[in-house]
């Protein structure tokens, strides 16, 4: 049901592969495992005391956790529902998510296709909302259910009280404390593809027929040509979002830099790419020591062996830095950064 371990190394539990222990670590193998060690332990937890560890490919580890490190390791994927043009599936947390892409895509189901090869778990997919070639998990996603890890008791949200957001959702802000145990997608029997974003219908096309393993295909060889391997370059993808600013704001500095991307967001606000500021303030290439920024895609920061969680942390101060300065824009971490 459970397996604790102390002084637990996290060096495979985070995509920077940075050298940092875990004081308590604590592997649950179903989802009951929780109730089970909580009746092992002497005290209550606090939220403060707990930190909820997937795949670890969107968190940055500034020193050795202290707190109780909690890692969903249950598996399973099955169809729960099914009407003549959806398939209702339901996902374990600890499921790696392209595993689960992998197998919708196997079975004929559409939805998540244009979010393959997105590292981490099915758990932490509702956290932020992940989001990849014009789509975003909220799309898919009809129910979260969770356990709550102060009073023990099973949670189930439906899509709308998720509270979703761009690379946003309630589980980063009043529901910080709901252990996300299996997440529920509404997959369609007759997908309808969505290629308008960027070089994927030419990527399509090279491939052949639309179809979903082409697609699937598609957006692995955009992402592989772009974005560094995980196994062979420490990074958590984007460090930081795309700013959403004012329509005005940005008509301005179009005005300044005409050449700049710009996208048309919700209400009266313009997003921005973070990667071009990032290029354009001479970040794009960087590398001091160990650490860097990643030569083919200025949004992703880099681990190239024994940088610390600190150094990337600190480069990353300076790149906010500069970025404001050039352009009076305010980046926010997307990267989860773990202090204590
Ligand atoms: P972790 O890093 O372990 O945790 C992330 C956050 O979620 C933490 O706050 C954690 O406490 C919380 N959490 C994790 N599991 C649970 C749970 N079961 N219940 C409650 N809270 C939980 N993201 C995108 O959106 N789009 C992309 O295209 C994309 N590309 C990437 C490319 C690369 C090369 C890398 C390294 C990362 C990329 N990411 C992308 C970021 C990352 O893959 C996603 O944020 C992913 O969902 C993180 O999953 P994880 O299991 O590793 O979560
Ligand atoms: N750009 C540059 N220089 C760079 C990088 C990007 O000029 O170094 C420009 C590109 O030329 C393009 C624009 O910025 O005009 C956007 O670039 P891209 O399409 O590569 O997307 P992105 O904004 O850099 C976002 C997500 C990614 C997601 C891709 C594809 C965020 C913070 N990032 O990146 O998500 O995979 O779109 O949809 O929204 C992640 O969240 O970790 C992540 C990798």
């Amino acid at each position: 049901m459970f397996d604790f371990y102390q002084n637990h190394s996290l060096k495979q539990y985070n995509t920077f592969h940075l050298n940092v222990t875990s004081k308590n670590f604590l592997r649950l193998n179903t989802k009951e495992g929780w109730t089970l060690f909580c009746e092992t332990q002497k005290n209550k937890f606090s939220i403060d005391d707990i930190l909820i560890l997937g795949g670890g490919s969107n968190i940055l580890f500034l020193n050795d956790v202290e707190a109780l490190v909690v890692h969903p390791a249950m598996h399973g994927i099955q169809i729960v529902d099914e009407t003549a043009d959806h398939t209702m599936v339901e996902a374990d947390a600890g499921v790696i998510w392209d595993d689960l892409v992998e197998w919708t895509v196997r079975n004929g189901l559409g939805g998540l296709e244009n979010l393959s090869l997105i590292p981490g778990c099915v758990g932490a997919s509702p956290v932020q909302n992940i989001g990849a070639y014009g789509t975003e998990a909220k799309n898919t996603i009809s129910l979260v259910n969770g356990i709550d890890l102060i009073d023990g008791k099973t949670v189930e949200l439906d899509n709308a009280s998720c509270q979703f957001g761009y690379r946003n959702s309630i589980f980063k802000t009043s529901h910080k404390n709901l252990l996300i145990t299996s997440v529920v997608f509404k997959l369609s029997k007759h997908p309808e593809f969505k290629l308008s974003y960027g070089q994927l219908m030419t990527e399509v096309e090279k491939l052949g027929t639309v179809d979903l393993r082409n697609v699937r295909q598609a957006v692995i060889n955009i992402r592989q040509s772009k974005l560094p391997d995980v196994r062979e370059i420490g990074n958590a993808g984007s460090f930081f979002k795309n700013p959403v600013v004012d329509a005005e704001i940005a008509e301005q500095l179009k005005q300044a830099f005409p050449e700049m991307p710009v996208y048309k967001a919700a209400g009266n606000q313009t997003k921005l790419a973070a990667g071009w500021l990032i290029e354009q303030a001479g970040w794009k290439g960087y590398r001091s020591g160990d650490m860097g920024v990643y030569d083919k895609q200025a949004l992703v920061l880099v681990n190239y062996g024994n940088a610390t969680g600190r150094d990337i942390y600190e480069l990353s101060e300076k790149i906010m830095k500069s970025v404001f300065e050039k352009f009076g824009v305010e980046l926010e971490r997307e990267v989860n950064v773990v202090k204590e």
